[in-house]
């Protein structure tokens, strides 16, 4: 399965995916193309030391449809089957995501449905939770609202500040991607509603 990974930033659940596709713990895939919407995004440099096409495709002051259009032209081109959002900071357009029904999946660092959008680790420290974590979902016209695929838990304790917070739950952002892929590149979920279906 050909995947497109998008990111913004610093890539490290790309880089995590990238090196689970190498070493075959995902097996059957391929990863195609990185594409960031930022020049300077740190991912793109770790993506092609590990010997993968990288595009920029900036938003320029075009509208998010144009933007988008031309992201899913270069996805298409490539054959990509399978959308991975790693970082990427903009709400895909309606067109974007029926281009790939059930094929564009994020994670993201909260359990949602608590804590959607920007600075979701603050979120969790500022309404004192004690539980939060991260969501492996389904990408829908939504934000941060298609089915949930895989969540992890992790404490928030007295001391977490937003920054060891996010740090907790990144370690666990890297398997928890790569154990979603796993099962969904062997073929093994199937969306049922809101609920996602693993066969054994
Ligand atoms: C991660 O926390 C991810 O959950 C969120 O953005 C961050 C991206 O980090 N969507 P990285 O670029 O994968 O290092």
């Amino acid at each position: 399965m050909k995947i497109g990974i998008l990111i913004s930033g610093r890539g490290s659940n790309m880089t995590a995916i990238i090196e689970a596709v190498r070493d075959q713990r995902i097996p059957d895939a391929e990863v195609s193309v990185v594409i960031s919407d930022k020049k300077n995004a740190l991912g793109l440099e770790k993506a092609s030391e590990r010997g993968i096409e990288t595009i920029v495709v900036a938003r320029k002051n075009r509208t998010r449809e144009e933007h988008d259009a031309e992201i899913v032209n270069e996805l298409e081109k490539r054959g990509v089957e399978l959308v991975c959002l790693a970082g990427y900071m903009r709400l895909l357009s309606k067109d974007f995501v029926r281009a790939f029904p059930e094929k564009i999946i994020n994670i993201h660092p909260s359990l949602l449905p608590s804590f959607p959008g920007l600075d979701a680790q603050r979120q969790a420290i500022d309404y004192g939770v004690r539980i939060s974590g991260c969501t492996v979902h389904f990408v829908d016209e939504h934000l941060d609202h298609g089915a949930i695929i895989l969540q992890k838990s992790v404490e928030v304790t007295n001391e977490d500040t937003s920054a060891t917070l996010s740090a907790k739950i990144l370690e666990h952002e890297h398997t928890l991607y790569v154990e979603a892929l796993r099962k969904i590149v062997g073929g093994k979920c199937q969306i049922i509603g809101r609920r996602v279906v693993f066969e054994n």
